[in-house]
């Protein structure tokens, strides 16, 4: 598959560390210090997913040139849906995208990369010629606002690439590994609450509803800085890739002490690790293509260049991707 176009919608409020140390104990210099996170977007009460993915989807069809008649799978990777029975259908009809299937994918901050590996497996067995790959999350609305240890963290955005059916020895997916630990899954949760309603006589159901996210953040961030380096390092070699052929290090945005650890295992320079956690925070799905959309439109990524992905976080879950930017026909 080739990446020929990219898009991004972020919501208008801006949540400063400073806004932020007014609702909780926390600082501008704590938050900097710890997570390199200077303000996040959040979306409005009225503004769902639906609308901010179809948003982002919108731009990437205009940057790649395509009409939305003319998609065939959009995947949206998300996990926080506007409905759980699936968003993508209503972002398919948001964009009047009529011949695409589309379906929600749930991986959280490893949910763009899964989908996008997803998405090219369709388009390399010669099934579908262009999907829309889309990564939305807002996550303003699962966190708990109390907790200062997870609230400074995320924020709300959405971001997709477009990508296309091509030779095999043009392809923009040069390698990929995926992979899960469940037995982990309790370092970072979104979880079902456990509500019970009486429903009959010695019958009583489970309430459908889910608690604020909850971390532990040093475990997470061990888990990170472990397999991240160890499943890049796996695919390099995997792909004959030395890290001196890399463009761009495009990771999930969560921590830039991680972003920096990654670096450092691989010599990258500070310059060609991407990084807009200053702006935006951790957007979960949406960090990767929301990144790779920025360093699209201000030229930094070009036709072209080398990118070596990883996408990492609840699941637990992690992978990595090799991939090549083409960019949209001249
Ligand atoms: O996308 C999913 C992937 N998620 C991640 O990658 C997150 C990975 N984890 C992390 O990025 C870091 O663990 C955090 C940024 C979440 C936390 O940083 P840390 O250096 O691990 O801090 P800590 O949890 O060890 O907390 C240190 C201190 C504690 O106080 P005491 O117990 O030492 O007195 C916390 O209570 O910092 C306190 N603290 C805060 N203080 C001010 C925790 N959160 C805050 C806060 N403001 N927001």
């Amino acid at each position: 598959m080739a990446l020929v176009g990219s898009g991004s919608a972020v919501p208008a409020t801006r949540v400063s560390n400073s806004d932020l140390s007014a609702r909780v104990e926390t600082s501008d210099d704590w938050i900097r210090s710890r997570t390199g996170i200077a303000a996040r977007r959040i979306a409005a009460a009225d503004e769902g997913l639906t609308a901010l993915a179809a948003r982002a989807a919108r731009a990437c069809l205009e940057q790649a040139g395509w009409q939305a008649e003319q998609v065939d799978l959009i995947v949206l990777a998300t996990s926080s849906p506007d409905d759980l029975f699936g968003t993508a259908p209503r972002v398919q009809a948001a964009l009047g995208a009529r011949n695409a299937v589309a379906f929600d994918l749930t991986a959280a901050c490893s949910g763009f990369l899964f989908a996008l590996i997803t998405a090219g497996q369709y388009l390399a067995s010669g099934s579908m010629r262009r999907a829309l790959v889309i990564g939305a999350d807002q996550l303003s609305r699962w966190v708990d606002w109390d907790d200062r240890r997870t609230c400074v963290l995320f924020g709300d955005g959405a971001a997709a690439v477009a990508v296309e059916a091509c030779p095999a020895e043009q392809t923009g997916l040069l390698g990929f590994r995926m992979r899960s630990d469940g037995s982990r899954n309790a370092c970072l949760t979104l979880a079902q609450t456990d509500l019970h309603t009486p429903l009959l006589p010695g019958v009583t159901a489970q309430q459908g509803g889910f608690a604020p996210i909850q971390m532990n953040g040093q475990e997470v961030y061990k888990f990170a800085v472990r397999e991240v380096p160890a499943i890049l390092a796996e695919l390099l070699e995997a792909t004959g890739t030395s890290p001196d052929q890399l463009n761009w290090l495009l990771l999930h945005q969560a921590n830039q002490r991680i972003l920096d650890a990654v670096a450092e295992r691989f010599a990258m320079p500070s310059e060609q690790v991407l990084s807009n956690l200053a702006d935006y925070g951790n957007t979960s799905a949406a960090t990767i293509p929301l990144m790779l959309d920025e360093a699209v439109r201000d030229g930094r990524v070009q036709p072209g260049h080398l990118l070596a992905s990883s996408g990492f976080g609840a699941g637990l879950s992690w992978g990595a991707a090799l991939l090549r930017w083409q960019g949209p026909a001249a």
